[in-house]
């Protein structure tokens, strides 16, 4: 069986996993207030069918996963499934995407299920300012972030939306904050997915103007991060402090996309700003074999589109990033 290489030359070695598209906050750029249109339980794929696929894109030399949500949390037993996870051929990193709310409850037992690191979603350290973005109480994440260092999670890095008029007066506070912990901050820009995002557009802000904007107060060395991903790291000089750059507007990375996104209900998304899919539940449930299902994904990585059309067509994508994890 060949390695997964597109048609671009890309080689897809990640998978991002959503586990539940439910959440227990509502960002406003990513969740509508009062939505309804949630998965049924009867499409969920079980941790059994996902560990299949799994195991699948492992065989096809898949080495990383990240389980994302919506909430991967709140999906129950979801440290059962890591563990299953980890222990699969072929995967050697295991991380999480989370809100933290219900990170002080779980933090070790991710840990010793084999999740390495995780990514936290954090746009504003202000208690009222976060409840007005996510509907939240900014306590609960900041628990959860320090349970997670308890627990010997490295790196943590926060993922920061950056809204002009929203919490653009925060970067500098968010930068010391993260200094302060040990934690790696990524700036992202804010993209049309769903109506809520595109909402958000409106305060869309070029993160190269605020990486000038830093230039002025830090002095800012190029760098890296292991596990890559689309970041544009730089590295505050006089402490080990990292910011990462998340631009798909100003900037795209697709020509480097490593990723395919695979939804609660079994659908494969081979891009986060196109349509383009294979339904897997269908095949799972219709008694596929092993060596199809890993023909069909073949087959589907080669349909993988060449980039997202964030830019030139906004209205396209009408699911919401909670759908797919980001
Ligand atoms: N634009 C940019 N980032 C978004 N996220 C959710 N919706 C959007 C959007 N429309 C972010 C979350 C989280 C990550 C998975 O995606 O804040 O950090
Ligand atoms: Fe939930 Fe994350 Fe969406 Fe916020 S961005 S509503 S935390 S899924």
């Amino acid at each position: 069986m060949p390695a997964l290489i597109d048609t671009f030359g890309r080689r897809i070695d990640y998978v991002r996993l959503s586990v539940t598209d439910r959440c227990d906050l509502r960002c406003t750029y990513c969740l509508p207030q009062g939505f309804k249109g949630f998965e049924e339980h009867a499409h969920w794929l079980s941790f059994d069918e996902i560990e299949r696929v799994l195991r699948a894109f492992g065989e096809l030399g898949v080495a990383r996963v990240r389980i994302t949500g919506g909430e991967p949390l709140l999906r129950k037993n979801l440290t059962q499934l890591a563990a299953r996870l980890s222990a699969l051929p072929g995967i050697e990193d295991l991380s999480l995407s989370t809100n933290a709310t219900q990170l002080p409850r779980h933090a070790h037992a991710l840990r010793q299920a084999g999740v390495t690191r995780i990514n936290v979603s954090l746009d504003s350290l202000d208690p009222q300012r976060f409840h007005e973005i996510t509907g939240g109480r900014l306590q609960d994440v900041l628990d959860g972030l320090m349970a997670a260092k308890d627990a010997g999670l490295h790196p943590v890095k926060i993922n920061m939306v950056v809204m002009r008029g929203v919490n653009d007066d925060e970067i500098e506070a968010m930068v010391e904050f993260c200094r302060m912990h040990d934690f790696t901050l990524r700036l992202i820009e804010t993209m049309p997915m769903g109506n809520t995002g595109r909402a958000a557009t409106d305060h869309y802000l070029d993160l190269q103007d605020v990486k000038k904007r830093l230039e002025q107060k830090y002095e800012l060395i190029p760098s890296v991060m292991p596990g890559g991903g689309p970041a544009r790291y730089v590295q505050v000089a006089g402490t080990d402090l990292r910011i990462g750059f998340i631009t798909p507007i100003s900037q795209h990375f697709c020509a480097t996309c490593n990723r395919v996104r695979l939804s609660v209900d079994g659908t494969l998304y081979l891009c986060l700003g196109q349509e383009d899919k294979l339904e897997l539940r269908p095949l799972l449930r219709g008694g596929i074999s092993d060596t199809e299902l890993k023909h069909a994904i073949v087959s589907a990585i080669a349909r993988k589109p060449e980039r997202h059309e964030f830019r030139e067509k906004p209205g396209q994508i009408i699911r919401f990033m909670s759908m797919t994890g980001g």
